[in-house]
């Protein structure tokens, strides 16, 4: 198994008050499959996917990636997992917005062990022709492929996606979720992805239902419908 999360709890106190944001959590994810996590917003989602991610940290559990107990580890040795072995896509994209299109990447690739070639990557994503436009003068749709070609040159075993299409009309989320289907087959990039949108789930191999905290129901799909076919 190439992800398995383990009774996972994490709170918040504020004053006096001390809420449970992940109750118990457990979750598994086999390698080169794509994961979705549902549930309404303040669910503990993006809690839970920073914590998989090492950004953040639980309070008792354990998380297994690819064997590296991660829970377990100290700054130094979670440093280096995050930029070893994640990459990040969010919902805003989070591009350096005085950097063009290449540099943007380059930013990623610089600091990586065994990046890809940034032409491959550039190409992957489509956006061959606009490697030397600033983030402004793209389109969200291109603001979020960049972002995801800035996640996966670093060749990461995990691409970790919150709401990666939240910002995106219904055409262009299908463009992203295909690129993001298409990063899975050819690298074979184990996807972990939360969105709110269910009809997201029949492109992954297994949806974990979260609400307040909870997982409330694991679904697991034999076969996934290509993005192209998802409609909602
Ligand atoms: N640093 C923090 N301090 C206190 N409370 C926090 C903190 N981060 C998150 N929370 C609380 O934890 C709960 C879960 O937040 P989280 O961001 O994980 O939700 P989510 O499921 O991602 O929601 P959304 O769909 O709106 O993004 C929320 O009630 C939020 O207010
Ligand atoms: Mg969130």
């Amino acid at each position: 198994m190439f992800i398995i999360v383990k009774n996972l709890k994490k709170s918040y106190s504020a004053g006096e008050n001390k809420s449970e944001i992940l109750k118990e959590v457990s979750l598994e994810l086999e390698k080169g499959q794509i994961g979705v996590i549902l549930g309404p917003s303040g669910s503990g989602k993006s809690t839970l996917m920073n914590i998989i991610g090492g950004v953040d940290h639980a309070d008792s559990g354990s998380i297994h990636v690819d064997g590296l107990e991660i829970t377990a580890l100290d700054d130094d040795k979670l440093t280096d997992y995050r930029r070893d072995s994640v990459g990040f896509i969010f919902q805003f994209y989070n591009l350096i917005p005085n950097l063009t299109v290449t540099e943007n990447i380059e930013v990623v690739s610089n600091i990586s062990k065994a990046p890809l070639n940034i032409d491959a990557v550039l190409k992957a994503v489509g956006l061959e022709v606009k490697r030397r436009s600033f983030p402004r003068e793209l389109s969200g749709g291109e603001q979020q492929r960049v972002a995801i070609a800035r996640a996966i040159v670093k060749n990461p075993k995990l691409l970790l996606c919150d709401e990666p299409t939240g910002a995106l009309d219904y055409e262009t989320s299908r463009d992203v979720l295909s690129l993001l289907q298409k990063v899975n087959r050819e690298f074979g990039t184990s996807i972990l992805m939360i969105t709110h949108n269910t009809a997201i789930g029949d492109m992954a191999n297994v949806v974990y239902k979260l609400r307040s905290g909870e997982i409330v129901e694991a679904i697991r799909h034999d076969e996934t419908v290509a993005s192209e076919r998802i409609e909602w």
